[in-house]
């Protein structure tokens, strides 16, 4: 890995000249072009841009969902796609966490079930998956809502339990697409807090997409992405 030095700790995420380019059919987009960037192992850093500036192509790149067409994607020292597609899917399922814009709840289980199912996908014991879904949940404050089923929730809700089960397995890496972008204000500072809050809580690094410079305020570092380019980073 180039540019670091003995000893230190692999960026959290690193981006070296990566592309993604879509081409089919009638389609021919450069959603992503040439962005190179690192991010700190604890860096909790927004990415901004209008719509259609390849912010979410960027982060399913980060979460190994998309693959590159041009340059290299680490996550936590692992170069991507070096990996075989069952590290693929470990390095997933144990370092990166995910939360979505439509929170993406079960509506079959409860809500603690929810939150405990990345544990039990990962095969822990279903009493230990509980447990720690518990835990996460007092967490976010919903407690009180462990048997309720998700629709029962007010959208806010949703977003912190699906902010809680996507710390249930302790990622390194927590990646939020626009998880304010279906809430309304209070909420949206609600699920903003949280997710700065509990990722220093827990030792992991957020990468939050939004296209709210509200929002944004409150990471430490924002990056702006327009037609596939950073063109901003508070960080450079
Ligand atoms: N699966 C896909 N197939 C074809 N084009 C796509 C696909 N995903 C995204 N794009 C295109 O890539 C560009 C960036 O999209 P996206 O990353 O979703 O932007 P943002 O999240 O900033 O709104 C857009 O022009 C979009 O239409
Ligand atoms: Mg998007």
């Amino acid at each position: 890995m180039s540019g670091e030095g003995a000893g230190r700790a692999p960026a959290a995420l690193r981006f070296a000249h990566v592309s993604k380019h879509f081409a089919f059919g009638e389609t021919d987009v450069l959603a992503v072009d040439r962005v190179t960037l690192d991010v700190a192992p604890g860096e909790f850093t927004a990415i901004i841009g209008r719509s259609g500036s390849g912010k979410s192509t960027l982060l399913n790149l980060a979460a190994g969902i998309d693959t590159p067409t041009g340059g290299q994607v680490w996550v936590e020292g692992h170069e991507l796609s070096a990996l075989s597609d069952d590290a693929l899917t470990l390095l997933r399922r144990r370092t990166i966490g995910v939360v979505y814009q439509f929170f993406h709840l079960l509506p079959g289980l409860s809500v603690r079930e929810n939150v405990a199912l990345p544990l039990l996908l990962g095969r822990v014991r279903e009493r230990e998956a509980l447990d720690k879904a518990e835990a996460l949940l007092a967490e976010v404050g919903l407690a009180a809502r462990a048997n309720a089923r998700p629709h029962t929730l007010s959208g806010g809700e949703m977003q912190r339990a699906a902010v809680a089960r996507a710390l249930v397995h302790q990622p390194q890496l927590l990646l939020a697409d626009e998880p304010t972008g279906n809430l309304d204000t209070k909420a949206a500072s609600q699920v903003i807090e949280l997710l700065g809050a509990l990722g220093a809580r827990h030792g992991a690094t957020v990468v939050m997409v939004t296209h709210s410079r509200e929002a944004a305020q409150a990471a430490r570092r924002v990056i702006e992405m327009r037609d596939g380019r950073v063109v901003a980073d508070s960080a450079s």
